[in-house]
């Protein structure tokens, strides 16, 4: 047995209807506030959008490739990840800023899977125009979409494939 969230866990394909209450999205970002960063940066900043708020959700949708928007658009919310990519104390290169919101976005997972959210994360977007419709400045990048929404039973829970462990730790040198 792994780990009970990190089992349940799966990017979904389809979403069910029930919407997702503005405290819980909350309690989901509050998860990834506490996710630790290189220099405490929290290089990590959202734009969320529940399916309510209809021009930032449109807007979403909007930069995202057609394949996934088709799918996108049954979630309740959908949220525009992006990182920092300097250092606010120096203007130096944060090597790990996208790093960082990664590991974010994970606690977020977790959280959200904890309370039978589930999360389909997508890069397949486009960061121009994410930039252009949301105003986002210099030294910050888009780096990926994700849905959230209650699952839709019929959802066919699709187990992916992974690697083994051995195709990916060493104990020597690289690949052996
Ligand atoms: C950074 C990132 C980008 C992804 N981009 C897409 C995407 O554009 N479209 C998509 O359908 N799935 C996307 N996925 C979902 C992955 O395909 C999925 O996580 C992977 O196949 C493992 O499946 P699982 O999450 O159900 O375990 C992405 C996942 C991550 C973490």
């Amino acid at each position: 047995m792994l780990n009970e969230l990190i089992e349940k866990r799966y990017s979904p394909y389809s979403f069910s209807d029930s919407q997702i209450e503005k405290e819980t999205i909350y309690k989901l970002f509050d998860a990834a506030r506490f996710s630790p960063s290189s220099y405490n940066e929290q290089p990590w900043r959202f734009i969320v959008a529940s399916k309510a708020n209809e021009e930032t959700y449109n807007n979403i949708l909007k930069s995202l490739v057609d394949a996934n928007r088709d799918r996108a658009k049954q979630a309740s919310v959908l949220i525009l990840t992006i990182a920092q990519n300097e250092f606010s104390k120096n203007g130096k290169k944060n090597y790990h800023a996208e790093y960082d919101l990664g590991q974010a976005v994970a606690y977020l997972t977790l959280k959200a899977t904890e309370l039978d959210i589930y999360v389909h994360q997508m890069a397949g977007f486009s960061r121009e125009k994410a930039v252009d419709l949301f105003n986002i400045p210099e030294g910050f990048t888009p780096i990926t979409v994700m849905a959230l929404g209650y699952i839709n039973e019929n959802d066919e829970d699709k187990i992916k494939q992974r690697k083994e462990l051995s195709e990916i730790v060493f104990e020597k040198s690289f690949n052996k």
